[in-house]
């Protein structure tokens, strides 16, 4: 009887895996300001996401940021604790798209990773954006005690729906000062007792430390 190579699951998820690593040996460089795709998901509060950011920072607007530009595929990546100011534009996935009659921005802290896919908003690479044609997305921990339920905006009585799951925003680099939590010392900062790394979401991180982002950049460097 001939022998057949039938891949299991296993082998299957292997490979992916280690094709993905492969393809992740090289981090994404983005400007401080530019475009993006916002999704959204979800964050339990109080939950300490992979940056080992405060638990309290879940009061407040925060954010993962997808892989290749979080610099990670681990745990703490560079842009763990950096702000952004994230500004809604309009929807794409909707036909016909919509611009909201209002603009609407937000400063989050990225405070967690958004895995590499092989397909998805967080997907992209250094070989190329995904579905809309961006390097960054950022996935807002929504619903949350901070955001107003209403924070995205709609037209139920046009479109028949109120979440339309993917927008295109324009993005800024700010300090951390302009982060809502930034009065509250219980937000910024660290868990404590997860070793030296627990340093790693900075209050206002300008340069990350060696030991938060390791070097030479690797994926399987990071930690
Ligand atoms: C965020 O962006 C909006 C729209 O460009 C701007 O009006 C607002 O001042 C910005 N906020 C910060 C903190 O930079
Ligand atoms: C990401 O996925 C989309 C389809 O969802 C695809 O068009 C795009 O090429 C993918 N990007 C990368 C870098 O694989
Ligand atoms: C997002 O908005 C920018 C600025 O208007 C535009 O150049 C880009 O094509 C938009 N992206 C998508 C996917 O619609
Ligand atoms: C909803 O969309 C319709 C059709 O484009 C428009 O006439 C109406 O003004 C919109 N309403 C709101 C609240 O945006």
């Amino acid at each position: 009887m001939a022998l057949l190579f039938i891949p299991s699951f296993f082998q299957i998820w292997f490979f992916s895996f280690f094709l993905l690593t492969v393809l992740a040996s090289e981090w994404i460089e983005y400007p401080s300001d530019g475009f993006a795709t916002l999704t959204h998901y979800s964050l339990p509060l109080d939950y300490i996401a992979s940056c080992g950011c405060t638990a309290d920072s879940t009061h407040y607007p925060t954010a993962a940021l997808s892989q290749m530009a979080y610099g990670s595929s681990t745990a703490y990546g560079p842009a763990c604790g950096r702000c952004f100011n994230l500004t809604l534009l309009h929807t794409f996935l909707s036909v016909p798209p919509f611009y909201p009659p209002n603009t609407k921005s937000i400063v989050v802290k990225v405070t967690d990773l958004c895995p590499l896919s092989t397909t998805g908003w967080c997907n992209a690479t250094t070989n190329g954006p995904n579905a809309a044609g961006n390097f960054l997305n950022f996935d807002l921990a929504y619903p949350s005690t901070s955001i107003p339920s209403d924070f995205f905006p709609s037209n139920a009585t046009y479109y028949g729906y109120t979440d339309f799951g993917v927008w295109n925003i324009s993005y800024g680099s700010v300090a951390c000062s302009n982060w809502e939590g930034w009065n509250n010392d219980a937000a910024l900062g660290s868990v404590t007792g997860q070793g030296p790394e627990s340093v790693c979401c900075a209050a206002d991180p300008t340069v990350c430390p060696p030991y938060c982002c390791g070097y030479p950049y690797s994926s399987t460097q990071q930690k």
